[in-house]
């Protein structure tokens, strides 16, 4: 039987790896100690459980059950300043659905925690390997912010890696998951059950001008990186105005400045430069604008422009019938307070559906914060979701 209590304290005790001392948040991104360490408790808990440990060689852990399986989970790596229930909530959750699938002669369910889920060296980069999106060759160029390559942080994973797990053996998968936004908190509902997931595009930019003397370089003859991105941001969000809806995002996270210091003007700066939404075509139509002013900032302002390689998932449908039995677990678990609702975040769930079918489910996120220390949510509605999750796969709650 599903034991919300079990589930809870999993939870908190998979939380206490990489724990930042700041309210509930994490520090565990893929491949650190906390996020190695978490994986092995993992480990030693989907085999406590019955079912059988696998690494693949990206450190994507599965929970295997014999024969044909609907694989249930999500990740446990977190953003470099990360809540706790990110990914954790699905991972944990589908443990105890499985594990209560075992005890009680249930369907056959397996678990997993994909690695990297958040994007340290790229976008969900753990399943979209394992899916076959991006090859591991290709993967193990990539370098996170510090200059760490993926085939470097790889190497951390040592003897546990075993061999790759075949797809074919899974009938399906389900993510449960935090909204990470507003709308159900807002709406006092519990359960959202997700109707598509949006597509993104990412990409490093770097503008490079002249390093120069902040006191002696007059402000008409500097080529200034920092005066170019800072210009680049202001008429990027006039110019997308024309080409987006209010579903659409677009974000410069990361910024790095050379040679950042007071009394020079930047030679340099590298930005991240991502943008979200739910219709590909437009996701092109923002790529243009995003070009042209880019291009425009550069000839006015005397710098030189280099892209870094495009990363990008497409917009994704959820699959009917997983859907359906979704729907069903929440009419039955919290009649009338669920609705069917879009993802803006990114999840596994996308790169998953190239080849099983997916569906997922979200529970709100207390005022719609997530990737911070802050992501929380009621306890009540984190049981609402795994007794959601139970019901689609067939294994009932007390
Ligand atoms: C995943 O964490 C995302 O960035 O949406
Ligand atoms: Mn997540
Ligand atoms: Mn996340």
């Amino acid at each position: 039987m599903i034991d919300p209590n079990r589930f809870l304290s999993d939870l908190h005790k998979l939380r206490s790896f990489g724990a930042s001392g700041v309210g509930k948040g994490v520090v565990r991104p893929a491949y650190s100690e906390p996020d190695l360490a978490a994986r092995d408790w993992l480990a030693s808990q989907m085999a406590e459980a019955g079912l059988t440990p696998r690494w693949d060689a990206m450190g994507n852990l599965f929970g295997l059950a014999e024969g044909p399986s609907l694989l249930l989970g999500s990740h446990s790596d977190s953003q470099p300043t990360g809540g706790w229930l990110d990914g954790a909530l699905g991972v944990v959750a589908a443990l105890e659905v499985a594990r209560a699938a075992r005890e009680s002669g249930g369907p056959a369910i397996s678990v997993v925690s994909f690695q990297d889920e958040e994007g340290r060296f790229g976008v969900t980069t753990g399943s979209a390997v394992w899916s076959g999106g991006v090859s591991l060759m290709d993967a193990d160029q990539l370098r996170d912010h510090d200059g760490v390559s993926l085939a470097e942080a790889r190497s951390l994973l040592g003897d546990r890696v075993g061999a790759s797990v075949d797809a074919a053996q899974f009938t399906g998968f389900i993510e449960l998951h935090i909204e990470q936004g507003p709308t159900l908190d807002t709406s006092g509902e519990q359960i959202g059950v997700v109707t598509d997931i949006v597509g993104i595009r990412d990409q490093v930019i770097t503008l490079s001008g002249q390093q120069n003397h902040a006191g002696t370089t007059p402000m008409a003859l500097r080529r200034d990186a920092f005066q170019g991105l800072s210009a680049f941001n202001a008429r990027l969000n006039d110019r997308l105005r024309n080409v987006v809806t209010p579903q659409s995002v677009w974000t410069i996270g990361h910024v790095s400045i050379s040679p950042n210091a007071s009394s020079i003007v930047p030679g340099q700066v590298r930005f991240s430069m991502q943008w979200r939404d739910g219709d590909a075509a437009r996701l092109g139509r923002m790529q243009a604008v995003i070009d042209a002013v880019l291009e425009e900032v550069a000839t006015e302002m005397g710098l030189d422009v280099e892209k870094g390689q495009m990363l990008g998932l497409e917009p994704v449908a959820m699959d009917a019938d997983l859907r359906a039995r979704l729907e069903a677990g929440a009419e039955a678990v919290s009649p009338n307070k669920w609705r069917k609702m879009p993802s803006g975040a990114l999840h596994d769930a996308t790169n998953v559906a190239r080849l099983l079918p997916v569906a997922m489910l979200f529970v709100p996120s207390i005022n719609g914060v997530s990737h911070a220390f802050e992501e929380d949510t009621h306890e009540d509605d984190l049981v609402a979701g795994l007794q959601v999750l139970a019901h689609a796969a067939g294994v009932f709650a007390q």
